[in-house]
C-alpha cells in the first residue's frame, strides 16, 4: 500500500484513476481546483463517488500554490499522479495563457515539491497534441514534436520540464501520452459526448471540417491500465493509446448505428488548432511496459452509450 497524490482528481481520468488505486488498497489524496472550464457539478458529482472511504482524502486548492503542494507532498506521498491540467486545444487557441499557467508553471510547482520531498515516482499525463504535424504515421515516441496548438506546446513544455527534473536531480519521471480518451464520465467537451448526445436525440451532428481527420480513440480502462503498468517499471516518454486510428465522419457513423439514430451529418468550418491525424503506434509500450488493449474502439463505445442512457436518459 502507498500513499498516493492524484491531481486533477475530480476529473475525468483523475476520478477512474482514484477508483482503481483505491480498490487496490492505496491511500489517496486528491486535489481539485473544480475550474468552470466545463459544470464543476459534474467534477463534484466525481469525488463524492470516494468521499467517506478510509483511505481517501479531498483537498479542494489548486496545484498552483506552492505552499499547499508543500504542505501535502510533504505528508508522505510516495507516488504523485498529475492530472490536473487545463485540457482542450481550441480554448487554448482562444485563451493561451490559461493552459500556459496550469500545464507549464503548475508542472513546475508540482516537480518542486515532489524533489523537495523525495517522491519515488511522478506520471505526468501528457498528450498526443504533442505531435501535431504529421511527419509519419503512426506516431512512434521518436516522432519530431510540432504541436499545432498553444495546448500541445504546453504539453511539450510540460514534459521537458518532467524530464530536466529527472535528470538534475534523479527523480523517477514518466510522461504518457494519452490518445483521445473516452468513457463514462468523459470531459463534456468531447466529440464522442456530443456526438452520442445529439445522436440519442435524433438532432443533426456536426462535424468540423470534411469528416477525414482521424484519431486514435482510447477507451479510459486501457489509460488506467497504462498508468498502473509505470507505477513500477519504465522511464521516459510511453504513448498509451489504441493503437487503431478511425475518421471523424466514420465515429459519427458508429455512433449512429449503435444508438439506432436517424441523425444527419452536417459538415462545418474546420475549427484552429486541431490536428490532421493522430495514431499511437503502442510497440514501445507493449515491449517495456507489457502494456494491452483490452478494450477497443466498438466495444468502449457500447459501453459508454449505455452509461450515457442510464445516467442522463433515463
Ligand atoms: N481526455 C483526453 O482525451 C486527454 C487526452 C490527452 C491528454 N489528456 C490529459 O489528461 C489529463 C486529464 O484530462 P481529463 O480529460 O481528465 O480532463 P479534466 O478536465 O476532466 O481533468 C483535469 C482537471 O484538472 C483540474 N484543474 C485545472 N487547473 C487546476 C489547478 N490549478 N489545480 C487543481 N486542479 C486543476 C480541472 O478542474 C479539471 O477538472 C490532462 O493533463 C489532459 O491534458 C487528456
Amino acid at each position: 500500500m502507498s500513499r498516493i497524490l492524484v491531481t486533477g482528481g475530480a476529473g475525468f481520468i483523475g476520478s477512474h484513476l482514484i477508483d482503481r488505486l483505491l480498490s487496490e488498497d492505496h491511500e489517496v489524496v486528491a486535489i481539485h481546483n473544480f475550474d468552470p472550464y466545463y459544470d464543476p457539478e459534474i467534477k463534484r458529482k466525481n469525488i463524492a463517488l470516494f468521499q467517506g472511504h478510509p483511505n481517501f482524502r479531498f483537498i479542494e486548492g489548486s496545484i498552483l500554490d506552492r505552499g499547499l503542494m508543500d504542505r501535502i507532498i510533504s505528508d508522505g506521498v510516495e507516488y504523485i499522479f498529475h492530472e490536473a491540467a487545463q485540457a482542450g486545444v481550441r480554448v487554448s487557441v482562444e485563451n493561451p495563457f490559461k493552459p500556459h499557467e496550469i500545464n507549464g508553471t503548475g508542472m513546475l510547482c508540482l516537480l518542486e515539491s515532489a524533489v523537495k520531498h523525495r517522491v519515488k515516482k511522478l506520471i505526468n499525463a501528457s498528450s498526443s497534441s504533442v505531435y501535431g504535424t504529421v511527419v509519419y504515421l503512426p506516431f512512434d515516441e521518436r516522432h519530431p514534436n510540432i504541436p499545432v496548438s498553444p495546448y500541445g506546446a504546453t504539453k511539450v513544455l510540460a514534459e521537458h520540464y518532467v524530464r530536466v527534473y529527472h535528470e538534475i536531480y534523479g527523480m523517477k519521471t514518466i510522461s504518457l501520452r494519452y490518445f483521445t480518451v473516452f468513457g463514462p464520465r468523459m470531459r463534456p467537451d468531447l466529440a464522442i459526448n456530443i456526438f452520442t448526445h445529439k445522436a440519442l436525440k435524433n438532432e443533426e451532428i456536426e462535424i468540423f471540417g470534411d469528416g477525414t481527420k482521424t484519431r486514435d480513440f482510447t477507451f479510459i480502462s486501457n489509460i488506467i491500465e497504462g498508468n498502473m503498468k509505470v507505477m513500477h517499471k519504465g522511464t521516459g516518454v510511453y504513448n498509451i493509446g489504441s493503437g487503431k486510428r478511425c475518421s471523424i465522419r466514420e465515429l459519427a457513423e458508429k455512433i449512429i448505428e449503435i444508438t439506432d439514430s436517424r441523425s444527419k451529418l452536417i459538415f462545418k468550418e474546420p475549427v484552429k488548432g486541431d490536428a490532421m491525424h493522430t495514431w499511437a503506434d503502442i510497440s514501445k509500450a507493449k515491449k517495456e511496459l507489457d502494456y494491452r488493449v483490452d478494450v477497443g474502439l466498438d466495444e468502449g463505445l457500447k459501453k459508454y452509450v449505455e452509461w450515457v442512457i442510464e445516467t442522463d436518459f433515463s
